[in-house]
């Protein structure tokens, strides 16, 4: 029996990408397994999703500083040996020397056609913008804040009299599948990142790829 990938996922709220990550392992979508979930809030619904013995939580505020919270958490998750590490939905920026410990297998989902709208209320920056599409991105980790390269991407489109809580709905309903689809990816060994380019099959990837209807990933 091959191995299967190792998923530790970060996450403060919800854990609606996490659950769509133990549906598609479940469903035989992706061979994988969630090997924990790491989270800087104590009552993170996220945490629910998983058994016990797999959750980790601890609040920031209860270490000397930020540098020794993620000394903690990275050795929590350093732990669990995973391949991979996501992002999903974890409301805080990861320090440098986090990033390096785990470079190379840290990923981020983030609701906004990257390099649009960094940070928080992507929803309401593309309306009031006034974008026809808007959509969700993964990347890879980087310490600047959702700057690093974008592995790959979902788009729906702005529908009249969206408010950000409609459009949230439509962009979540593509970011589950958007994030399955890359693990797949990432799992296969098929996608590899060296000074921030991207190689698919051994070619250079420059432009992110694109979640079609039929919840594939293609080259855009
Ligand atoms: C998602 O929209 C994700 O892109 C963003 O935070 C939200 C988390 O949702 N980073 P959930 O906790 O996975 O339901």
């Amino acid at each position: 029996m091959t191995p299967s990938t190792r998923i530790a996922v970060l996450a403060s709220g919800r854990g609606s990408n996490l659950q769509a990550i133990l549906d598609a392992i479940a469903q035989g979508a992706l061979q994988a397994e969630v090997v924990g979930v790491f989270s800087d809030r104590r009552d993170a619904q996220a945490l629910q999703r998983l058994p016990a013995a797999q959750r980790w939580a601890a609040a920031p505020r209860d270490f000397a500083d930020r540098a020794a919270y993620e000394a903690a958490l990275g050795d929590a998750i350093a732990a669990s040996a995973p391949d991979w590490i996501v992002c999903a939905g974890y409301m805080r920026i990861l320090g440098e020397a986090f990033v390096a410990r785990f470079d190379g297998k840290l990923i981020n989902i983030h609701p906004s056609l990257l390099p649009l709208y960094k940070g928080l209320h992507t929803h309401a920056r593309a309306l009031e913008a006034g974008d026809t599409q808007h959509g969700a991105s993964v990347h890879f980790v980087v310490p600047e804040l959702d700057a690093g390269t974008v592995l790959a991407q979902a788009r729906v489109d702005v529908l009249p009299g969206d408010s950000p809580e409609t459009l949230a709905a439509r962009v979540l309903a593509v970011e589950h599948p958007l994030l399955i689809a890359s693990l797949q990816l990432l799992a296969s060994g098929r996608v590899t990142e060296q000074n921030a380019q991207l190689q698919l099959d051994g070619h250079p990837l420059f432009s992110p790829l694109v979640l079609d209807s039929a919840r594939m990933l293609q080259p855009a």
